[in-house]
């Protein structure tokens, strides 16, 4: 018996992060855009107590309690009250450390397959609250689409989007990860260095208006990352990419989440296919990947 999924990564087109709360997070209002990039996760009942993991994956990865899908297989067990002896097979094409939720993907992938592989008749939104307890873009990873996410992200409201045509995006990626903790961490820093409080966090007006109309060119316009200033103090470097993909064509580009990514917002199809391959030729960046959004979140194979 074996389950197998998708689950996808995401940008956030907007990220606003509020003040540092007394529990080492920060309230944010982003906009979560999931993409058809994705990993696939397949769990099968073991005959060996416990949770076993295999990635087929380039990067480095911990398989013990860090790695977040046994810890969804872990929470959900738990949840449902029986043993977790399954293995764990992920196929990662998401970057790792990237800031593009790969992790997350993982455990809400592994979250909704062993759901299946149990059939524990638990509902989407048990589901979601459990996602929320194992990271702040777990809950996202399940839904997909372009949501609302408030809290620390794991609070999700639909948007209101044209949906008459997907946005096509160019995703440069680099070889070697940032610290999400780290990141906060530097642009609270940033903050405190300049004297500058932080305000209540929120998604702008402009950015709602532009996923309404559809315009690619105003999404473009309004995409924000208060990360952004943090992750190019980690790594000064994405400022050259950043520029290359500018001076490439793209319509947006910004840094993905807590980065490094930085993903470029091409008009269509064709467009993203000549970006990608002018951004290669840049060198500013060692992997580049095409993707489209909004994608669905996790899905049965
Ligand atoms: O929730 P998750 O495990 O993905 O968060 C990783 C780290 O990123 C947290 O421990 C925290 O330092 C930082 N973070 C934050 N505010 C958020 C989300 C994450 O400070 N809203």
């Amino acid at each position: 018996m074996s389950v197998t999924v998708t689950a996808p990564a995401k940008v956030n087109l907007s990220l606003s992060v509020g003040p540092l709360r007394p529990d080492g997070y920060h309230d944010i209002a982003t906009v979560f855009h999931a993409l058809s990039l994705h990993d696939t996760v397949t769990v099968s009942e073991s005959d060996e107590p416990g949770i076993s993991i295999d990635m087929r994956v380039l990067g480095v990865v911990p398989v013990d309690q860090d790695n977040l899908a046994m810890r969804a297989v872990q929470a959900l067990a738990h949840y449902v009250n029986r043993p977790g002896n399954v293995h764990v097979n992920i196929i990662k094409r998401i970057p790792i450390a990237a800031g593009l939720a790969g992790g997350s993907a993982d455990a809400a992938g592994a979250l909704v397959a062993c759901n299946e592989l149990w059939h524990t008749g638990l509902s989407m939104s048990e589901l979601t609250d459990i996602a929320a307890t194992l990271g702040s873009d777990v809950a996202f990873a399940l839904r997909g689409g372009t949501m609302v996410g408030t809290g620390r992200g794991e609070r999700l409201a639909p948007v209101l989007a044209a949906t008459s045509s997907p946005l096509h995006w160019v995703i440069a990626a680099s070889g070697t990860g940032l610290s999400t903790p780290e990141v906060y961490r530097t642009l609270d820093d940033i903050r405190e260095q300049s004297g500058i409080d932080a305000d209540e966090p929120e998604v702008s007006l402009d950015m709602m208006l532009a996923l309404r109309s559809g315009v690619v060119d105003d999404i473009a316009a309004a995409l924000a990352n208060d990360l952004q200033q943090a992750a190019l103090r980690l790594r000064p470097s994405l400022a050259r990419t950043l520029q290359a993909g500018i001076e490439s064509g793209a319509v947006g580009a910004i840094v993905s989440g807590s980065g490094p990514s930085c993903v470029f917002l091409a008009r269509d199809a064709d467009h993203s296919v000549d970006l990608a391959v002018e951004l290669s030729a840049s060198g500013t960046c060692d992997t580049i990947l095409r993707a489209t959004g909004p994608a669905a979140g996790v899905q049965l194979a």
